[in-house]
């Protein structure tokens, strides 16, 4: 039997097992973790003195893998002629005549692990060795997490890079990398890279820039290594991402929510997103006052008749600062309105005065035609965005709408319509080159015009 005189010649020549002929050699391995099921391979390379020398005169090379550095007991695997023990299937995939020797064990099990020495055999009698470097091989069956690279705060605006790295003990099998969270400016490239013990892994970079949406979000990188045994193993990292930006999303929310007699307590609450919130500051205008009103979250107050108007608040913190859309606050004269229309709770707002001048002129025109079609088409109360479907609007944006107060409209209250707004209830106008989108300043800090003239309700978003 070929192989049982092969292991005779071994145990033969195992007595002059170290440098017969005073030669150095030396091999670099590297220790390595490996998956329960999966392959594993040893980056391996070697060197021996007068390498090129004994390889013209070698006829044959071989390389060994033993468990103990004396004893061919410990044999497992020979490359030629092959034979391996106690794996399903070892593979030597470097050239031997070229010093490498990096080595593929193939469905491990926890019980590979073990420390492993390489034989190198040139014959006829050239050189025979076995390296006195060990490799530690150790069998998990639960892989090591990726390494996710933390990061500190981040200001919004500027560009951060995640980079998720997980080990691939076998490379013919590498893991698949992914993320929990993926912003929408993000860039990933997947790459796997040698490290530099040879030992390989996977890395994934996403680079996006960082909004404020992102903020206190958790970021998972998940890896997933494929093996033979039962499904497949995952496991993960997570970051939570903290992203410092000034005020946003600033509007206001009105207390009680529906319009409010005279005599009422109403609450503006002006709410905000930010980071920092600790130090956060709000204060509260009127349109057409020069003067701040209040400072505070909250406001509060009894309200009469000259209370009305349109209001914002201004949110700041360290970074900005945000001012919100207008409110306009309607006082009933001593009772509450019904409003029909339970979804548009409060249905005003405000618009910037040179702008609402221009309009003005188009709008009664428009309007005194609507209101002489109504009276009548019918004389029911008009509510609702049922009313506002004029056929040749753009009804695909309705924050930028005109809307009338429809707390008017169904109340016909005639001491509420002898101001000049009543001309204009029935009104509708595309206003989408000029939305009243939320003013922004930095810091730093440019000049806010603040309009003067509130004249026509809005529809109102409300949370
Ligand atoms: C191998 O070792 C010899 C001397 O021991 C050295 O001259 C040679 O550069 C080494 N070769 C490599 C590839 O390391
Ligand atoms: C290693 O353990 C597996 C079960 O986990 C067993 O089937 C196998 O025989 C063991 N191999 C050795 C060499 O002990
Ligand atoms: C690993 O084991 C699976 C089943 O246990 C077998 O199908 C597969 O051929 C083995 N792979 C090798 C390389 O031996
Ligand atoms: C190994 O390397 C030698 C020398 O470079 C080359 O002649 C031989 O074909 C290689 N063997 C294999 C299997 O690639
Ligand atoms: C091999 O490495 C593992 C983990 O790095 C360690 O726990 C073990 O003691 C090592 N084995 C030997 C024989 O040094
Ligand atoms: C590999 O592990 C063995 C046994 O634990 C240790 O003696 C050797 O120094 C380690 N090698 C490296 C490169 O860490
Ligand atoms: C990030 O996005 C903002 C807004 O889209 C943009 O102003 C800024 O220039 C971007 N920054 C980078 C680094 O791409
Ligand atoms: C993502 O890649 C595109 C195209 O390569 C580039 O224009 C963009 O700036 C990148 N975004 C980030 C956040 O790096
Ligand atoms: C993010 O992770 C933390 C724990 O790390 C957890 O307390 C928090 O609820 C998570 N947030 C979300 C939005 O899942
Ligand atoms: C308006 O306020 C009343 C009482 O606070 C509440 O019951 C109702 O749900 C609110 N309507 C909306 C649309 O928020
Ligand atoms: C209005 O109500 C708030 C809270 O409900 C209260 O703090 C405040 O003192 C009241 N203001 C007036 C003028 O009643
Ligand atoms: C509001 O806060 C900012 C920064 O936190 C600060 O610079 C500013 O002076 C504060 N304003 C008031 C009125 O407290």
């Amino acid at each position: 039997m070929s192989v049982f005189s092969f292991m005779a010649l071994l145990f033969s020549t195992s007595v002059m097992l170290s440098s017969p002929s005073g030669d150095t050699y030396n091999a670099e391995l590297s220790n390595i973790t490996a998956l329960s099921g999966s392959c594993v391979q040893i980056p391996c390379t070697y060197n021996v003195s007068d390498f090129e020398d004994k390889l013209i005169r070698a006829q044959r090379i071989f390389g060994i893998w033993l468990k103990t550095t004396h004893e061919m007991a410990g044999l497992i695997f020979n490359s030629n002629p092959p034979i391996i023990k106690g794996l399903s299937h070892i593979e030597m995939v470097g050239n031997l005549s070229r010093r490498e020797c990096t080595t593929v064990f193939y469905n491990v099990t926890k019980n590979h692990s073990d420390v492993y020495y390489l034989r190198v055999q040139m014959e006829p009698d050239i050189f025979r060795a076995t390296f006195m470097t060990p490799v530690n091989v150790t069998v998990l069956d639960v892989p090591n997490p990726p390494e996710l690279n933390d990061v500190d705060e981040v200001m919004e605006g500027t560009t951060v890079s995640l980079r998720c790295s997980a080990e691939a003990p076998c490379p013919k099998k590498p893991p698949t990398l992914s993320w929990s969270y993926i912003p929408t400016s993000a860039n990933i490239t997947t790459q796997i890279q040698e490290k530099p013990d040879k030992t390989q892994s996977v890395i994934s970079t996403m680079t996006f820039n960082a909004s404020y949406t992102d903020h206190k979000k958790n970021i998972s990188c998940t890896v997933t290594y494929p093996t033979h045994i039962s499904k497949d193993t995952t496991v993960e990292n997570t970051i939570t991402l903290q992203v410092l930006f000034f005020p946003k999303e600033t509007h206001i929310k009105l207390e009680p929510n529906a319009s409010v007699s005279a005599g009422t307590n109403v609450t503006l609450t002006c709410k905000s997103k930010a980071n920092p919130s600790y130090d956060m500051n709000y204060t509260w205008y009127k349109r057409g006052e020069q003067k701040l009103l209040a400072f505070g979250e909250k406001m509060s107050f009894n309200v009469s008749k000259i209370n009305e108007g349109c209001y914002f608040c201004r949110a700041e913190n360290k970074y900005g600062a945000q001012t919100s859309e207008d409110i306009q606050l309607i006082v009933e004269a001593g009772f509450i309105v019904e409003s029909s229309d339970t979804f548009i709770p409060l249905v005003a707002g405000c618009v910037g005065g040179a702008l609402a001048f221009l309009l003005f002129f188009l709008l009664a025109m428009i309007l005194y035609k609507k209101r002489k079609q109504r009276t009548q088409a019918s004389n029911k109360p008009v509510v609702g965005e049922a009313d506002l479907s004029d056929q040749d609007q753009n009804k695909d944006e309705p924050v930028s709408s005109i809307y009338m107060n429809n707390a008017f409209v169904s109340s016909e209250q005639p001491e509420m319509t002898n101001d000049e707004s009543d001309t204009i209830h029935y009104g509708e106008i595309n206003f989408s080159t000029i939305q009243t989108k939320n003013h922004t300043e930095r810091s730093s800090g440019q000049e806010i015009i603040y309009a003067e003239v509130c004249h026509q309700g809005k529809k109102m978003n409300q949370d």
